[in-house]
Order: C-alpha cells, then structure tokens, then sequence
C-alpha cells in the first residue's frame, strides 16, 4: 500500500500538473507493493503509468492542452501561454516576500472594490534575484492563484529575432495584453539594459527600451506585467520607477534549503536524515539547485533498491551541484 506521504505526493504533484513526480511516485508505490508481495497489483500499477506515460507524449493530447487563447499568426512566435496550477504553498520564501506575494494577489482579487474608491491594484512587478530562487516560478503562482493565463515573452529573443522591428513587436504585446486578461512575463528585461545593449545596436535598442517604458506607463490593462532579471546592476533607473512592486529574491537560508529539500523528497523516507549537515552541505546553493540535488540523491538511492535517504546520499548530490555566480558575486 502507498503511504500517507506517497498520497500526499501523489495529490501535490497531480494539482501541480507536474506529471513526471507523479508517475514517479506512483512507480515507486509499485516497487513497493512488489517487494511486499503484490506482485499482481504492482504489474497492473507499472502497466498503467506505462501506457499513461505514452499517452502524455502523444500528440492528442498535447491538442487538448493548448488552450483557447493561444495566440496565432505573429502574436504566436511572440509569446507561449500556459495556464499553471501553482500555489503560493509551493514556494519557499522569506517571510517579507511571501507577504508581499500575498499583498499583490489580494488586491488582485479585490480590484472591483479598489475601483469603486477609483484605485487600481498593483500590477506591475519586477522580480530581481539570481537564477533558480523562484522568480518565473513566482509568475506562474500569481497565474495559478489568479487562474489567469501567463503568457511569457523573451525579450532576447525578440530583439535579436527581430532586431529592427522589435519596437512594432513590443506593441502587439501590449496591445494582446489589454484584449486577455492575463499574467505577462518579460523574462529577462536586463536585454534591454545598458551593457549588454553594447554588444548589439545601441540606438536600436535604447529604442526597444523607451518603447517598452512608454507602454508599461501608457497601459491601462487588467493584465498583471511581471518582469524579472539576474542583473537588476544593468537595468535603466528609468525602468525601475515603472514598476508597482519591486521583489528581491534571495539565495535560500537554512530553513528555505531544509524545506525545499523535504518538499522535494515528501514520496522518501527521510526521518533518518541529519539536517545541520545537509543544510550545511546546502549553503550557498540556489532553490533550483537544491531541488535538483535532492531528486538525485532520490534516483540513486531508488536505484540501489532503497526507498530511505541517507544523509549522504543528499551530502553527495548537493556537493555535485554548482555554486551560483551570483552567490560568489556577493561573496567575493
Ligand atoms: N523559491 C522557490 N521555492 C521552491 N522551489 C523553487 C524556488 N525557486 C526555484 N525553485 C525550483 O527551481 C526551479 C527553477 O526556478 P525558477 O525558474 O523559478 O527560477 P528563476 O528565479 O526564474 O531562475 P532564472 O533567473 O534562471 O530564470 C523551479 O521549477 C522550482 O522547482
Ligand atoms: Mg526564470
């Protein structure tokens, strides 16, 4: 029989919509039932995530996923939807930044009661952090939360796909964004910013930039606009001040890095597991990476037949893993 923790991830990992933690939670509660005996149901289990495994990857059923309102024609190779099923709950942050997470999803919710007094609620957001710390994670929450779409646009892309008309893009963006209500994501906006413009061709994309600067100040939207950048040091002051909130993420601290991992071995047996040492293991380490760690500190122990974690099995995955530029930046 599955344990209470395997249910537990079974159901975050279905309401997550992340299809290979459930199968392969549901894989392990056929390895299980098969060493207790039940070999019978462990075969039909293994069976059926095999034949649903396959299914997944047929083409039918990626049509029944792409939503309604995937944009077409040029608007398509602008921008990809996706509707997340996230949660605040799946993230792990600092207190202050889940808090102001939860201060943008009320007002969010609440914007026909800010209207009545002629107020908006906050809708533009930049998220500034290193990589693997949650800030497209973040968008895809506030998409969940809201049961909005979130349509993600790489700026680096557009620029240098389209290097010329980038500014004619720019505006069928914003134009889309007034027409669907959604969560617009402008993944790495620091394309847009000072040194990296140096390599490219400066006047066309100081350009892109006042263009950009000028849409987020004239929309008048519902959608909520959500950039976010590793190189806040690159981006315009001028940018800066068009934003309603500013979120800082962080490297993770002790209890983050302890939380992530749990969450992401919650299908283990992990009460055996000496945590100051894992967590002093962890230091340094992005959200991203530490999940990553754990999961293959999970492949290696299920490998070798185990379903219990040891402390070193997650010592070894952590010191596999690359210590983020950002976090030697700030040390050095
Ligand atoms: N704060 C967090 N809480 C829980 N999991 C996280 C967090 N941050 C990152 N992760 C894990 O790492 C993965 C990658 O994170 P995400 O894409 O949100 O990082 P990012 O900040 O956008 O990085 P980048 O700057 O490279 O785009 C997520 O899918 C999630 O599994
Ligand atoms: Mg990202």
């Amino acid at each position: 029989m599955a344990t209470n923790d395997q249910l537990k991830a079974l159901v975050k990992s279905h309401a997550n919509g992340d299809d290979p933690q459930f199968y392969a939670v549901a894989m392990q509660v056929a390895a299980k039932a098969a060493r207790t005996g039940q070999s019978k149901f462990a075969q039909d289990l293994r069976d059926l995530v095999d034949e649903l495994r396959k299914r997944d990857t047929a083409p039918s059923r990626v049509a029944s996923i792409v939503p309604v309102t995937q944009p077409r024609g040029e608007l398509g190779s602008l921008l990809s939807v996706t509707y997340p099923s996230a949660r605040v709950g799946d993230l792990v942050l600092s207190d202050e930044l889940t808090a102001r997470l939860q201060h943008v999803l009320l007002e969010q919710r609440q914007r026909d009661t800010l209207a009545r007094y002629g107020l908006r609620p906050a809708r533009r957001l930049l998220l500034i952090g290193p990589p693997g710390t949650g800030k497209t994670s973040t968008a895809r929450v506030i998409a969940g939360e809201l049961g909005l779409p979130l349509f993600a646009i790489r700026l680096d892309t557009i620029i240098t796909k389209f290097m010329g008309e980038t500014a004619a893009k720019l505006r069928l963006i914003f134009d889309a964004l007034v027409e669907t209500r959604g969560v617009y994501l402008f993944d790495e906006v620091d394309a847009l910013a000072g040194d990296r413009a140096a390599a490219n061709d400066v006047g066309e994309i100081r350009r892109v930039l006042n263009s950009f600067l000028q849409f987020l100040e004239e929309d008048a939207s519902e959608s909520v606009i959500i950039a976010a950048t590793n190189h806040p040091q690159l981006l315009d002051n001028a940018l800066f001040r068009r934003f309603d909130t500013v979120m800082d993420f962080e490297l993770p601290d002790d209890e983050g890095l302890r939380l992530v991992i749990k969450n992401r071995l919650a299908s283990f047996q992990i009460g055996n597991l000496s945590w100051p040492r894992v967590v002093a293991a962890a230091r340094g380490l992005s959200h991203a990476e530490v999940a990553t760690a754990a999961e293959n500190a999970a492949k290696r122990a299920v490998l070798t037949g185990r379903t219990r974690i040891l402390t070193d099995d997650v010592i070894t995955a952590l010191n596999e893993r690359p210590r983020s530029n950002a976090h030697r930046e700030q040390n050095a």
